[in-house]
């Protein structure tokens, strides 16, 4: 299928449907990247590899009087340390004579059917039959510390995994004090950069600018994955648009702190080193002692960045999110924050929650606020048990009511977290993350507790399992608000402090593990004060995230265009909120937020008794629309068709149905104006040949005419309105 040796050649290629992979076992056993891109035959493109005498790029001491080899200049699958690679490495190793160098070659290969797995982090899986994995095996001769790239297949959707695993089969201790993912050498192409940085209430904006002669950094030191910089990058042609041109989309599948370094090279060669961030990171290997990198998720169309983003939506849908949910409707929920914050008791509770079910609203989630002592956001957290003053007869008879009502029931939880005023504190200070003798940093007024401690997961897993056995949960919102410091565990010796923050997020990962397993029928939604840790890794326990703090439906559409770059709409976490809006103040129709929160998972996060009889009337019309588009929406081809960071008098998205016979459009007038100009659009993912009507309209389009010819729409007026078109395909007529 996937993955062929050339013995002739030393050849290993890689294939999917539509790109090409080829790596070449070169002399003195260099693994040297050879080609990622369109579709070709397994030629052996080591023609192209012509070397000189570049000055200053020394060769390897086997070619030293050939002078022309050198690790400086090869495109290599991963680098070495320390020998003779000025670009990025890989890797950066302590051995136990002092020495900073690690030189791998090649010892062997073999190749899997299936696609291998990462011990205790999530990774892409195969549904059966769909993956195929390749091992190389290198080594260094003189520590025998060995390294193991994987290779993952997966050919249906173009798509490309990696992972490292380093193996110390010396007999001294090695510390690893870098190991990254992914090496991508691109030895050639005009590359632009794309990324997603942001702030809180503002994540994932995208910036697009062509590579400079430097190295260029992407990176979270959060010890998550952060509101700053997602852990997504793609490199692509200069002249690449939506629809055409070459990319190349890099995605770490981790949900730690992270980097991704990108280098434009004395050539031009383009080095891309992705994984786990090098600042405060070390991790000491004892001999025998094996550590795997997380995974990194590669892409290429030569077909523009929609069918890059359509081969992520379905990767990330079909092959990393897992469980009941990942492709079932997910329910439309109401969340309590907006309407009530911490100030709720149940009579409270439940008037919000009968008008919502008397509108259509599927599942109630009771947010933040419902434990401990908790009036606000400075105390509480860690003490997992009812609020008795404002829930006086606890949970259970609340969920009745609300299941009574026709409702599911979900709530929110933050257990990674535990307030200095708190129960929880007060018996096991030892148990958050803070540097002995010293005042660590105090986030939202809480700290972080250790999840590197078993005995510390094992709690949390005790309480919140209870929980969820006691009570009719059938929702978790798991969200976590402020990032990681003061880093220091009570548990390890000082000569491992530096692996604290992976261990934690493999203990974030475990716990999930634990309570997803015992609680599959669970739904759970992915926090971190919006959207701060919106990963792939976070996708295989949470088919959704929620996306943003920011719940404006203006400054959504930036954020979920952003975020759609590699993210489905399935995973979305997106609601209808009051107006004015409680972040911006800014006063929106509520048919526009609807339809910007159906580009979604869709819910409400508002107080519904304060609706109107006419905003009551429409937010119904809304959740029938949203239910009956519900597929087309989240299975759909989803399709940017303006640029927001452009700052547009209007922007627009849709989605097409995959086999052409119906789609939806949604506009959205940033700007009116007197006199304004019209509005085009042109249509994407349509059936040329077919005929289609849009809903409630007569006139008969030719698909070929509003993909190409495009759509005008009528003037409108008002502050931000915005239209909704469902376009089915019809018989001639
Ligand atoms: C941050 C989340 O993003 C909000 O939706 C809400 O759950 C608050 N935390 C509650 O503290």
């Amino acid at each position: 299928m996937g993955i062929n040796y050339h013995e002739a050649e030393r050849l290993l290629t890689l294939e999917t449907r539509s790109t090409a992979y080829q790596m070449k076992i070169a002399p003195m056993g260099i693994l040297c990247h050879q080609y990622y891109g369109r579709r070709i035959r397994a030629t052996d493109l080591s023609y192209l590899d012509r070397y000189y005498d570049r000055g200053f790029s020394g060769p390897l001491y086997e070619y030293r009087r050939d002078r022309t080899p050198s690790l400086d200049t090869l495109p290599q699958e991963y680098t070495s340390c320390g020998v003779g690679d000025y670009r990025i490495n890989s890797i950066d190793v302590i051995n136990a004579d002092g020495s900073q160098c690690a030189d791998f070659r090649y010892v062997g290969h073999e190749i899997r059917a299936g696609k291998y797995a990462i011990p205790g982090m999530p990774s892409v899986y195969d549904n059966g039959g769909e993956m195929e994995t390749l091992i190389v095996t290198l080594q260094d001769p003189v520590t025998r510390l060995t390294l193991r790239l994987y290779y993952g297949v997966l050919y249906e959707r173009d798509v490309i995994t990696r992972c490292a695993e380093l193996i110390n089969e010396g007999t001294e201790p090695i510390v690893l004090n870098k190991a990254a993912s992914l090496c991508l050498d691109l030895p050639c192409g005009d590359w632009d950069l794309m990324h997603f940085y942001g702030r809180h209430c503002l994540e994932r904006q995208v910036e697009r600018s062509p590579l400079p002669h430097s190295i260029q950094t992407i990176s979270s030191t959060r010890g998550m994955t952060s509101h700053h910089h997602n852990c997504f990058a793609i490199l692509c042609d200069h002249q690449a648009t939506e629809d055409d041109g070459a990319c190349c989309g890099m995605m770490l599948v981790y949900s730690g702190s992270h980097k991704i370094e990108i280098e434009q090279d004395q050539m031009e060669s383009v080095r891309v080193v992705m994984g786990i961030h090098d600042q405060q990171f070390s991790w000491r290997l004892e001999a025998g002692a094996s550590f795997f990198t997380p995974e990194c998720i590669l892409s290429y169309s030569a077909d523009g960045l929609a069918q890059l983003s359509h081969n992520f939506h379905d990767t990330l849908r079909h092959n990393v999110c897992r469980g009941r949910w990942k492709l079932e409707r997910r329910p439309v929920l109401i969340n309590s924050w907006e309407a009530t914050y911490c100030d709720f008791d149940d009579q409270k509770i439940l008037r919000i929650a009968r008008q919502a079910a008397a509108l259509g609203v599927e599942l109630f989630v009771l947010d933040d606020g419902w434990f401990g002592v908790r009036d606000d956001d400075n105390q509480g957290l860690g003490d997992w048990y009812v609020n008795r003053r404002k829930l006086p007869d606890g949970l259970a008879p609340v969920i009745r009511q609300i299941n009574e009502m026709g409702m599911k029931f979900g709530l929110w939880m933050e257990p990674e977290m535990v307030s200095e005023d708190s129960d929880l504190y007060r018996a096991h200070p030892d148990w958050a993350l803070t540097v002995p003798g010293r005042k660590p940093m105090m986030g939202r007024n809480q700290l972080a507790l250790d999840l590197s401690r078993q005995d510390v997961r094992d709690y949390l897993y005790g309480v919140l399992s209870d929980l969820l056995r006691e009570n009719h949960i059938e929702y978790i919102k798991w969200d976590m608000n402020r990032c990681i410091s003061d880093v220091f565990s009570r548990l390890l010796p000082s000569g491992r402090q530096g692996e604290v923050g992976h261990r934690y997020v493999l203990g974030v990962y475990d716990l999930l593990e634990r309570l997803t397993g015992e609680f599959p029928d669970i739904l759970v939604e992915n926090c971190a004060g919006g959207g701060g840790r919106f990963d792939a890794a976070m996708l295989a326990f949470s088919p959704q995230i929620w996306c943003s703090d920011d719940t404006d439906a203006v400054e959504r559409v930036r954020i979920q265009y952003g975020t759609s770059f590699g993210y489905p709409v399935s995973t979305m976490g997106s609601h209808v909120s009051a107006s004015p809006n409680h972040q911006t103040g800014r006063t929106t129709p509520l048919h526009t937020r609807g339809i910007v929160a159906m580009s979604g998972t869709f819910g409400y996060e508002l107080d519904p008794t304060t609706l109107t009889e006419a905003e009551r009337e429409e937010v119904r019309r809304q959740i029938a629309d949203f239910k009956r588009y519900y597929w087309l929406i989240q299975d759909g081809r989803y399709y940017r068709l303006t640029d927001p960071m452009k700052r547009n008098d209007f922007d627009a998205w849709q989605f097409a149905a995959r086999d052409g016979s119906e789609a939806l459009l949604n506009l959205i007038v940033n700007r009116t104006q007197a006199n304004a100009q019209q509005f085009r659009i042109r249509w994407k993912g349509l059936d040329p040949d077919g005929f289609y009507r849009i809903e409630g309209e007569d006139t008969l389009f030719t698909g070929d005419a509003l993909m190409y010819g495009g759509y005008a729409f009528p003037l409108m007026s008002g502050d931000y309105p915005a239209v909704q078109l469902h376009l089915v395909r019809v018989e001639e007529a």
